[in-house]
């Protein structure tokens, strides 16, 4: 029963986005403002949008977020994001691997990487599933899907809103210990409310590769939960809440950056301009879910990667502009705004 749940979840997940992004708040991003410059004659086919990010190298800085597996949509939906991701060189990690605890089966709609192409490939699992199954199993799991490492997520208002309540509660001193029994790159994300600078402080102490914000401004899993249920706030009220709780993306990549852990930022990333933005401020990788469930939606066949491809070139444009021929020079350019 519970597995027909999660795989009715799943699908209700991706069809929520399918005609169209559902965005709350602002993602802080708007405010701003990056350094054109007439004098430097850069063009955007002078632009190399390569970097490295976790020893590997990448065609440019994004990153294709954690969205589904488990069902034959997801697993699709897995397939044409690996096709994007390999042709394009960038990292992207697979949804929530429970169906996969819950079920062996379900196997085949994770397993996209099998010859190892993709240049960095990344599980998912939320907290407590994580720390209750244990970090060996986890990593066995991971192993055999040809991934290097794993997304931790922490969904504390999407489980709040949730119609079928689980309520788990994990102590977060216990996550240092899975990622040592792991043993492979650990890297933690929200859903959507991004993290507040004491989750931040909380962290510094964890041995993580990399958090992804998953910041206000974008999807928010609090709306796409109490879009179902018996939530005690009106569906106009939930923007309102949401805004009022939580933390704006840009405004997570700033109180993150001191702690010295590469930053993704995500949650409401939609264009070239948004990812510039973002690495403006210090972020290593812009990433992004609805637009690419949207994208796939539309165009099952070649949607994701053109989507991608589309902001990749936005940016190239930009760097262009900005006088700027590499991600480096470009984070220089901007330092100003990385305090
Ligand atoms: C259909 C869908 C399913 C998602 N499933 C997961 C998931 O299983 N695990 C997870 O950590 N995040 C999940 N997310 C959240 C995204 O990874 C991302 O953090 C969030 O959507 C914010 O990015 P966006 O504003 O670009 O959509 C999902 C997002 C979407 C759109």
């Amino acid at each position: 029963m519970k597995q027909e749940n999660l795989i009715s979840r799943k699908n209700r997940h991706l069809n929520f986005f399918k005609k169209k992004l559902h965005d709350i708040g602002k993602n802080g991003l708007d405010d701003i403002f990056l350094n054109y410059s007439s004098l430097d004659f850069i063009y955007p086919e002078d632009v190399n949008l390569q970097c490295t990010f976790m020893n590997a190298q990448l065609g440019a800085p994004f990153f294709l977020a954690s969205v589904t597996g488990g069902t034959p949509e997801g697993a699709a939906f897995n397939r044409k994001a690996a096709e994007c991701a390999a042709r394009l060189r960038l990292p992207m990690a697979t949804g929530s691997l429970r169906a996969l605890l819950e079920n062996p089966d379900a196997f085949s709609t994770f397993d996209v990487n099998p010859h190892g192409e993709l240049p960095l490939f990344f599980g998912n699992l939320g907290v407590a599933s994580a720390l209750q199954a244990g970090g060996r199993r986890i990593r066995h799991l991971c192993d055999a899907l040809h991934m290097h490492g794993l997304f931790l997520y922490f969904n504390h208002a999407q489980e709040i809103a949730q119609p079928v309540a689980e309520h788990e509660r994990v102590d977060p001193g216990s996550v240092p210990r899975f990622i040592e029994e792991f043993g492979a790159p650990v890297c933690i994300k929200e859903t959507g409310m991004g993290f507040s600078p004491a989750d931040l402080r909380m962290m510094k102490e964890w041995p993580i590769a990399a958090i992804d914000t998953a910041g206000c401004g974008g999807s928010n899993f609090l709306q796409v939960e109490a879009s179902q249920g018996e939530f005690p706030f009106a569906r106009e009220e939930i923007e309102h809440l949401v805004c009022t709780l939580g933390h704006p993306t840009a405004q997570v990549v700033r109180e993150a950056l001191p702690l010295g852990i590469p930053i993704i930022a995500g949650g409401g990333i939609r264009t070239g301009l948004d990812i510039a933005r973002a690495l403006a401020l210090g972020a290593s990788l812009a990433s992004a879910a609805a637009p690419l469930v949207r994208a796939w939606h539309a165009d099952p066949e070649n949607g994701i990667t053109a989507w991608v491809q589309s902001r990749i070139e936005q940016l190239r444009v930009i760097l262009a502009l900005c006088g700027t021929s590499s991600l480096e020079d470009f984070r220089n350019r901007h330092r100003a705004l990385q305090k």
